[in-house]
C-alpha cells in the first residue's frame, strides 16, 4: 500500500510559517501569542492586500517582516500580484501559508508554489456557507449548530479538503453578536492547533480519497 502523500514540504526543524491577512487580524494574534517561537514555528513573514489592515501592526509589534501586494500596483494582474507575493514568501524561506481573514482568492501561481501547504479559516461548518458573510448566512438560513472549519485552500471558493472543524450549540442565536465571539473563541484555538499538527507533519491527504485528511496521533499515543 502507497504511504499517505505529505501535506507540506518536509522541513527540519522550524516550520516556517506565514499569515495573509486583510483585516483585524485576530487570528494572526492568537498565532502569534499560542505558537510563535515555540513548538518548533515561527511565523516569519506577514503580507496583506490591504496596507490599511490593523494585522500589519500586529506583526510589527512582534517584529516580523510584512509586505502589502494590491492588485493595482500590478495593472490589475492578479496572477501578477500573486507571483511576486509567492516570490516575496518563498524568499522567507515559507513552508506553511495560513490564510487569516484574507479576502482574496488566490491563483494558481500562488498555489503551485506551496503544494498543500495552504490553509484557511473559515467561521461555518464546510462545506455549508462558503464566500462572504458565513455567520450571517447561517443566521438566515435558521441553523442550530455554529463552527468553525480549518480547510487546505484550492482555486475554489472555501471549497479545499477540511483538517479540522470544531461546532457549538446556539439554539437561541439571533444576531451576529450572538454567535461571533463564540466562533472568534473556536478560531482561535484550533488555527494554532492545526499548525502545530503541521509543525510535527502529521498532517496528510489520503493516497485513496483527494479530500479525506488524515491526522497521525503522536507517537506516544498508540498504547493509550
Ligand atoms: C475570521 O472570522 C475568519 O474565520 C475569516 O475572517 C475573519 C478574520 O478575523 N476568514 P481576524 O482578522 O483574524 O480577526
Amino acid at each position: 500500500m502507497s504511504e499517505p502523500r505529505p501535506a507540506g514540504r518536509s522541513h527540519a526543524g522550524e516550520l516556517r510559517v506565514a499569515v495573509l491577512a486583510s483585516g483585524t487580524g485576530t487570528n494572526l494574534q492568537a498565532l502569534l501569542d499560542k505558537v510563535h517561537g515555540r513548538d518548533g514555528i515561527k511565523i516569519v513573514a506577514v503580507a496583506s492586500d490591504n496596507p490599511e489592515a490593523h494585522a500589519l501592526d500586529r506583526a510589527h509589534s512582534a517584529g516580523v517582516p510584512t509586505a502589502v501586494f494590491q492588485r493595482a500596483d500590478f495593472g490589475g494582474d492578479r496572477r501578477a500580484r500573486d507571483s511576486a507575493m509567492a516570490a516575496w514568501l518563498r524568499g522567507h524561506g515559507v513552508q506553511l501559508v495560513v490564510l487569516a481573514g484574507y479576502m482574496r482568492l488566490l491563483s494558481e501561481s500562488f498555489l503551485s508554489r506551496f503544494p498543500d501547504a495552504v490553509i484557511n479559516v473559515h467561521p461555518a461548518l464546510l462545506p455549508s456557507f462558503p464566500g462572504l458573510n458565513a455567520v450571517g448566512q447561517a443566521l438566515s438560513y435558521g441553523v442550530k449548530v455554529f463552527g468553525v472549519t480549518v480547510h487546505f485552500v484550492d482555486e475554489g471558493v472555501d471549497s479545499g479538503a477540511v483538517i479540522m472543524q470544531r461546532a457549538v450549540e446556539l439554539p437561541d442565536a439571533r444576531s451576529e453578536d450572538d454567535v461571533l465571539p463564540f466562533i472568534h473563541e473556536i478560531e482561535h484555538e484550533i488555527l494554532p492547533e492545526v499548525v502545530r499538527l503541521f509543525a510535527r507533519d502529521a498532517v496528510r491527504i489520503s493516497p485513496t480519497h483527494h479530500r479525506r485528511v488524515i491526522v497521525t496521533p503522536p507517537a506516544d499515543s498508540s498504547d493509550r
